[in-house]
Formats: structure tokens, C-alpha cells, sequence
């Protein structure tokens, strides 16, 4: 399997890292517009194969798509944080152009890829890699939901001092802070969550997710890596082993939640063929009213993309 990621800072290279040290994919090619910096990342990865004990082999390119061709799945990490200065349109525009010019290389030399969108704001960026990419939405979609719901877990299984691996959890809508986490759908070791918790620091462990990417950069001055790397690179895993596995996933909505035309987080059975169906889950009033709060948000978004999209 060969999987290319286009971004080689800090997501990028996280992912890449995580993909082959877990030997996800057997081919990984780091591509970055930045000179010789894709194949530092790159080589450093592969230095790590003797230490780490795998085989799978990381290439670096300089926007040479070439290196990418008949990729399985591409992962799009490329795209600027918002700068001092840098209106929230500013940013999309800047993005929504590395965007559909990273998609339009990666369609024309990988046509049967898979393709996940990290690049922010994430749902508008996936929005535009489709309205790029010109492909069945279930080949593309975004990441958000993998690392919102594992903020979520990680602090959950802080407060009740148990492992992480035993809590379940959904967290559904746009990557933000309308995202609308489901403690109905939350359980911990098959116990409802609601049993094991107060009302009111279950609430606060939901609030602080919701802010969960403006904590961590508050205390680094720039945004996440290591989080959203794996949760890409664990999207990717579930694509390229077929296994059938439930993520939250920015996905492409047709009637879905009585929903169409917006790209907002659910759950989804993701396999080799990218989103295999998207699981409706049978919401209560109050979630249903967040979600569309959520999805109210987020279509604001993708309508200033298709402002730009019109005036050019
Ligand atoms: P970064 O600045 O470390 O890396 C971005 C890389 O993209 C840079 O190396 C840059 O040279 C490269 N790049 C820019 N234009 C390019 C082009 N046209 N072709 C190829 N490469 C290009 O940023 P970081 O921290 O890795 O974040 C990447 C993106 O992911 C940002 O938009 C960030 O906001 C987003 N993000 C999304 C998350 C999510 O949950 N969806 C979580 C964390 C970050
Ligand atoms: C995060 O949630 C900023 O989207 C980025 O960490």
C-alpha cells in the first residue's frame, strides 16, 4: 500500500511517522512545497527503521506530484495556521487556494485515492477538496472527529482514573466549538458514562473539549501535532486494512440527519472503499438542535468559500 502526505510540518510529519513506524502503509511519500524540507522529514523517519524495528520506506518529495503517483490513500495536512493580523476569511482563501491546488495534483496522479483532509478550517478545507477533487464523496473526506473524540476520552479517563482504551464516545457536527458531543453515546467499559459521573464535571470535561485545540495553543503559540497526526494516520489504518472500523469523520451529507450538501462530522464505517455508510444515530431533541446549530456554523463558512468560488 502507498500513502502520500502532502504537509511536512508538524501534522504532516507526525502522521508519517506514526504510519510507518505502526507499518500502516509499506510506501510513504512526505511532499512539501519548501525545499529539501519534505526529504529531511523524510530521511529522519526512515533513520528511525533500524530503532524502531520496521521495514516501511518514507520518501520525501519538493512538489514533485510524480513520487505520489497511484497512491492508495493521500492524506492533505498543507495549509497555514491563522496568523496576528489574518482575518478568518483571509485564511480560507490562503488555504482553500493550497488546498484545491495540492487536490488538483493529487487527483490527476492518484485517481483512485482515498483522500482525508486535515488542513483548516477543516470542514470548508474538505468541502473544497471535493468541489476539486470531482470525485464520489466517499473518496474524500476530513479529520476532526478521531482527535476531538480523543481529547474528549483522554480526559474522561483522567477524571475517572481508567485506561483510555475502555471508553467509547461520539462526537458528532463541525470541528469547533459548536462540535456536539454525545454523553448518551458515551459508555466506559460498557457502563453508561452518566453512571459514573456528575452532571456537572461531565460538563466540564465537554466544555474543555470543545476548546480542546485552543488549549494546547495557548501553551505552545501554535496549534497541536502529535493528536491530529495519529488520529490521521489511524483513519488511514482503518482505509488501508479494510477494517471496517466507526470513526466521527467529516463526511459528505445526502438527506443524512435530514441534512444534504454540507460536510459535517458523524459516524461512518470507514474501509477500503473510504466511507462505506454513514451511521444515522437516533438523536434526542436537544442533539438534534445542537447539530443543526453546528451545521448552521459551518455552512456560514462553506458560504464565504463559495463567495470566493463565484468571484473568480
Ligand atoms: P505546519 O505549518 O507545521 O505545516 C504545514 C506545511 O504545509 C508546511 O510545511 C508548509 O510548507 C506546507 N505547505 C504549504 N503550502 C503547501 C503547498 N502548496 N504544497 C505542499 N505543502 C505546502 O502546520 P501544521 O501544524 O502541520 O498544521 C497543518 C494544517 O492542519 C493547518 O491548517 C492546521 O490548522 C491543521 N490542523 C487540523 C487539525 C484537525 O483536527 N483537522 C488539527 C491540527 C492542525
Ligand atoms: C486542533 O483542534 C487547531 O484544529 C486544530 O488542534
Amino acid at each position: 500500500m502507498k500513502v502520500t502526505v502532502v504537509g511536512a510540518g508538524n501534522v504532516g510529519a507526525t502522521c508519517a511517522n506514526v504510519l510507518a513506524h505502526k507499518e500502516i502503509a509499506n510506501e510513504i511519500v512526505l511532499l512539501d512545497i519548501k525545499e529539501g524540507f519534505a526529504e529531511g522529514k523524510a530521511l529522519d523517519i526512515w533513520e528511525t527503521s533500524p530503532i524502531n524495528l520496521y521495514d516501511s520506506r518514507t520518501v520525501g518529495s519538493t512538489n514533485d506530484y510524480s513520487k505520489t503517483a497511484n497512491s492508495d490513500v493521500v492524506v492533505i495536512t498543507s495549509g497555514l495556521p491563522r496568523k496576528p493580523g489574518m482575518s478568518r476569511d483571509d485564511l480560507i482563501a490562503t488555504n482553500a487556494g493550497i488546498v484545491k491546488m495540492v487536490t488538483e495534483n493529487v487527483v490527476k496522479h492518484s485517481p483512485n485515492a482515498k483522500i482525508i483532509c486535515v488542513s483548516n478550517p477543516l470542514d470548508v478545507m474538505t468541502y473544497c477538496t471535493y468541489l476539486t477533487a470531482n470525485i464520489d464523496p466517499s473518496r474524500v473526506f476530513g479529520m476532526a472527529g478521531v482527535l476531538d473524540t480523543a481529547r474528549y476520552r483522554s480526559f474522561l479517563a483522567e477524571e475517572l482514573n481508567i485506561s483510555p482504551k475502555d471508553i467509547q464516545a461520539v462526537l458528532m457536527g463541525g470541528h469547533g466549538d459548536t462540535m456536539v458531543p454525545l454523553p448518551s453515546y458515551t459508555t466506559v467499559g460498557g457502563i453508561p458514562v452518566t453512571e459514573l459521573i456528575s452532571t456537572e464535571k461531565l460538563n466540564e470535561i465537554i466544555e474543555r473539549t470543545k476548546f480542546g485545540g485552543g488549549e494546547i495553543v495557548k501553551l505552545l503559540g501554535t496549534s497541536a501535532w502529535y493528536a491530529p497526526g495519529a488520529a490521521a494516520a489511524q483513519m488511514v489504518e482503518a482505509i488501508v486494512r479494510d477494517q471496517k472500523r466507526i470513526f466521527p469523520v467529516c463526511a459528505w451529507l445526502r438527506g443524512e440527519y435530514g441534512m444534504n450538501d454540507i460536510y459535517l462530522g458523524v459516524p461512518v464505517i470507514l474501509g477500503k472503499n473510504g466511507i462505506e455508510k454513514i451511521i444515522e444515530l437516533d438523536l434526542n431533541e436537544e442533539e438534534k438542535a445542537m447539530l443543526e446549530e453546528s451545521a448552521v456554523a459551518v455552512r456560514g463558512v462553506m458560504g464565504v468559500l463559495d463567495t470566493m468560488n463565484a468571484n473568480v
